[in-house]
């Protein structure tokens, strides 16, 4: 079968990698793809985010499925042209995409299903929020109320942070429309987990779980990013929080959307912060997380593409989803002033040096002049597996030290609290 991944970051390049690996996979073709992906797969130049393109290429090439990775284009709608037009597509549609489009509705249907979360209020005006946080004290959370590439959330401390982010997202729409509404969350402790999972709208089926790290620099220190590293599994998830994750957050989640006729298929990323034994949503994703995606599907045993079959055909309940018995993390490299603006077109050095099992999952490169040069905020992300958690980081930052580019940044404790408490 002919194959269309639609993105062209880390998570695309592993699902590219993971594809390939399937004997019903004949051609695979990535919109817009990168240098890392053109060695496995056709890239095509069309932005995920052109869904009038990508369902011309799809139509012109007879794909028979096509994969989205990113989210812009799930909550654009692409799921429910490519359908319209009779293509087999996997994700969400339009509006089963909105528990990431939109984080007041995510918000709503939770509280109306009683799904564990921050408590929140919603404002359309800025003086009443500021009110509303001078009157419920800090710290608190503020969130763009749309899309924001992983920027548009706030943790404030201090007054004085609190209006800055207010006006940023509200008054100065430094994320355009996503800022008309604000949600001002309670600020929750303890350690995240992200519990990734196939739903064919009934069946619920968890993947490995995984931890992210969001924040800069070593000890989550730095602004936030769009994720520096991950690894699965989470010890931080014990078998009692799992089900809980599953019985309290997965499960009822997909079935309010169920019960709200936008029933949900595709893959449901539950970001949850764990205060004890207890799990709290921090926000649903509708897709793959990157890089979460990198050691999860590196530990996936079973073919994608027969998971990704019986969840359109829903029948999820009918296939037994097997892992490796094996820890695996991801190290991303990232180019210099990273998560804020950053150089490109640096020759990147070693890629050839590394040893045959580890994955350089490539995020944001381009080939120029037959080099691999960086071409984006998250550059590589070396991914590797090994028996246990400790082998994996060992066999991960020895293929690290490998590689180079002009103002590489990356962490140097990824899986550290895996470490801490075992
Ligand atoms: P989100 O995009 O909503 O996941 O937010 C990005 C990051 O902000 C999360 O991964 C958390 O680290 C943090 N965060 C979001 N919401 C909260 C909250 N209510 N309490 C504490 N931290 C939060
Ligand atoms: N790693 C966080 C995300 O994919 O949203």
């Amino acid at each position: 079968m002919k194959v269309l991944v639609v993105g062209g970051g880390g998570r695309e390049h592993a699902l590219v990698w993971k594809l390939k690996q399937s004997p019903k996979v004949t051609e695979i073709y990535c919109a817009p793809g990168n240098a890392g992906i053109a060695r496995q797969a056709t890239c095509v130049n069309i932005s995920a985010e052109d869904i009038p393109a990508l369902l011309a290429f799809a139509r012109g090439k007879a794909i028979d499925l096509t994969l989205v990775g990113p989210e812009a284009p799930l909550t654009a709608g692409i799921v429910d042209e490519f359908q319209a037009a009779g293509l087999k597509i996997f994700g969400p549609s339009r509006a089963a995409a909105e528990i990431e489009g939109s984080k007041v509705f995510a918000k709503e249907i939770m509280a109306k299903y009683g799904i564990p979360t921050a408590g929140y209020a919603v404002f359309t005006s800025p003086d009443e929020a500021i009110a509303h946080i001078q009157k419920n004290g800090l710290p608190c959370v503020l969130k763009a109320d749309g899309l924001a590439a992983g920027k548009g959330v706030i943790i404030a401390h201090d007054l004085e942070t609190a209006h800055a982010a207010v006006k940023s997202i509200m008054v100065n729409r430094d994320f355009g429309e996503a800022g008309a509404r604000l949600v001002v969350e309670e600020c929750l402790t303890g350690e995240e987990v992200t519990i990734l999972a196939f739903t064919d709208g009934d069946t619920v089926i968890p993947m490995m779980s995984s931890q992210d790290h969001k924040r800069a620099y070593d000890h989550d220190e730095g602004p936030n990013t769009g994720g520096m590293g991950a690894y699965a599994p989470a010890p931080v998830c014990t078998p009692e929080l799992a089900q809980r994750a599953m019985e309290e957050i997965l499960m009822p989640m997909v079935h309010a959307l169920k019960a709200e006729g936008r029933t949900y298929r595709g893959v449901i990323y539950a970001g949850l912060m764990v205060t004890g034994q207890a799990p709290k949503v921090l926000e649903f994703n509708v897709r793959f997380g990157d890089p979460e995606a990198q050691p999860v599907l590196s530990l996936l045993e079973t073919d994608l593409v027969e998971i990704m079959e019986a969840v359109l055909e829903g029948r999820l309940d009918q296939i037994d989803i097997k892992w490796k018995n094996q820890a695996s993390i991801c190290v991303v490299l990232a180019s210099k002033g990273y998560p804020g603006a950053y150089e490109k077109g640096k020759v990147i050095y070693g890629l050839d040096e590394t040893p045959g099992d580890i994955m350089i999952f490539h995020a944001g490169t381009a080939e120029k002049d037959g080099q691999i040069v960086t071409s984006g905020g998250r550059v590589l992300g070396v991914t590797a597996t090994g028996p246990d958690i400790p082998a994996a980081i060992r066999k991960a930052y020895a293929a690290v030290g490998q590689i180079g580019f002009d103002g590489m940044h990356y962490r140097r404790d990824i899986g550290r609290k895996a470490l801490d408490r075992s």
